[in-house]
């Protein structure tokens, strides 16, 4: 899949830009705030309806401006597609492919699939279990709708029965048969999802550790995942009953697959506290590669990569390793931003790969 036309208009520090790519690999150099990760964010809402930033879209709209418009145009299989996303202050965000609009967001996302390694990644590795949680449900719910569908189940009568063990706490009354009809819908979506999370890591970790292998290349570093979860050494309905006076008494639902994580693992220790900077950034990238490999294997069209920033803190053996990957072809069309201008040419040119270069400036972007 490619991206060929991107045209924008009073994006973030972008007043307005038209902009064409001609070659797989696209370089925007600039310095700090000049307006590179603001043309990925631009990509990336044409994906996913929203940015990777932001969690508001007002923000993104050019400070002083009323609304924001991003158009791309993408080459997909043959075809072209046209998607447009715009947003105007007060009213609905409109996505809108080929002439037509989308009226549920959630059948847009996965259909123009985009893989993003950026600097905020970082908070998959420090952060809590949510956003581990959040990041394999996203890759796991683009290949498998039954376990978005089980993940909305759960979510939802996980809220009302969260609210439900309050009202007993705060009336001294159970409701047996209320919380049961609840339960009967919370425990087979908990034990779908549980399964296949289980199973997806099984397939996940080898090509997870094929991409980390990779790119440090014989040295002695060993990655894994390690999926937990309640459900591991029990059943869910006994569970639940066991629980049950612990649960009204804190007012929540305290054992579940809201709770499950993802360990990340090197030499086994956790990566968190023994990890180096470098080989964070390293599992980081191989993760990342991982995500875009059973993507695309799974859909049979290669997303586009955009690597934000990727260059810092890997080492010159790393960053030669990924532009061995890069010059394979092994990804469609990538996207490649960096504050340091000559690095970066130098990088590309090592690696024989023909791309296309834009200067940035103060959300301006010029050819070369
Ligand atoms: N809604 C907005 N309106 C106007 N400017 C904005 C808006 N949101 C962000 N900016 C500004 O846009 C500029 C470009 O940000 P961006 O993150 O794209 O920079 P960058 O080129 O990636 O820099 P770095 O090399 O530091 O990562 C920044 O100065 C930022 O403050
Ligand atoms: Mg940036």
């Amino acid at each position: 899949m490619f991206l060929r036309n991107l045209n924008l208009f009073h994006f973030k520090n972008i007043e307005e830009a038209q902009l064409e790519f001609q070659r797989d690999v696209v370089c925007l150099l600039g310095k700090n705030g000049s307006g590179k990760t603001s043309l990925l964010d631009a990509i990336h809402y044409l994906s996913f309806t929203r940015s990777a930033i932001n969690l508001s879209d007002a923000q993104n709209v050019k400070i002083g401006q009323g609304q924001f418009m991003i158009k791309g145009q993408f080459e997909i299989s043959g075809k072209s597609k046209e998607v447009i996303c715009s947003f105007q202050a007060g009213q609905k965000k409109i996505i809108r492919e080929d002439g037509q609009d989308c009226i549920k967001f959630s059948e847009h996302i996965g259909r123009f699939p985009v893989v993003l390694i950026a600097p905020q990644d970082i908070v998959l590795i420090w952060n809590g279990g949510e956003v581990r949680r959040n990041f394999f449900d996203t890759l796991i719910s683009q290949l498998d709708k039954r376990y978005l569908e089980n993940l909305i189940i759960y979510s939802n009568h996980l809220k009302q029965r969260n609210s439900l063990l309050r009202s007993f706490s705060e009336s001294g009354n159970v409701d047996h048969d209320l919380l049961a009809s609840y339960d009967q819908m919370l425990i087979p979506a908990g034990n779908i999802i549980s399964q296949r999370r289980n199973q997806f890591i099984q397939n996940f970790l080898p090509i997870l550790r094929q991409q980390y292998n990779f790119l440090i290349d014989g040295a002695k570093e060993e990655v894994r995942i390690e999926y937990r979860t309640d459900l591991s050494n029990a059943n869910f309905e006994d569970l639940l009953k066991r629980n049950l006076s612990k649960d009204i008494a804190v007012q929540r639902t305290s054992a579940g697959i809201h709770r499950d994580d993802f360990d990340f693992v090197i030499n086994e220790n956790e990566l968190k506290k023994f990890g180096s900077q470098g080989q964070q950034k390293s599992f980081l990238i191989a993760l990342k590669l991982a995500e875009f490999q059973t993507i695309a294997e799974a859909k049979g069209l290669k997303p586009i990569l955009l690597l934000d920033d990727i260059f810092d803190k890997l080492d010159d053996f790393r960053i030669h390793q990924l532009m061995i990957l890069v010059s394979q072809g092994k990804f469609g069309e990538i996207f490649i931003t960096d504050a340091i201008q000559g690095r970066s040419l130098q990088i590309v040119n090592d690696a024989k790969v023909k791309a296309q270069f834009f200067t940035v400036e103060n959300g301006r972007f010029t050819h070369g």
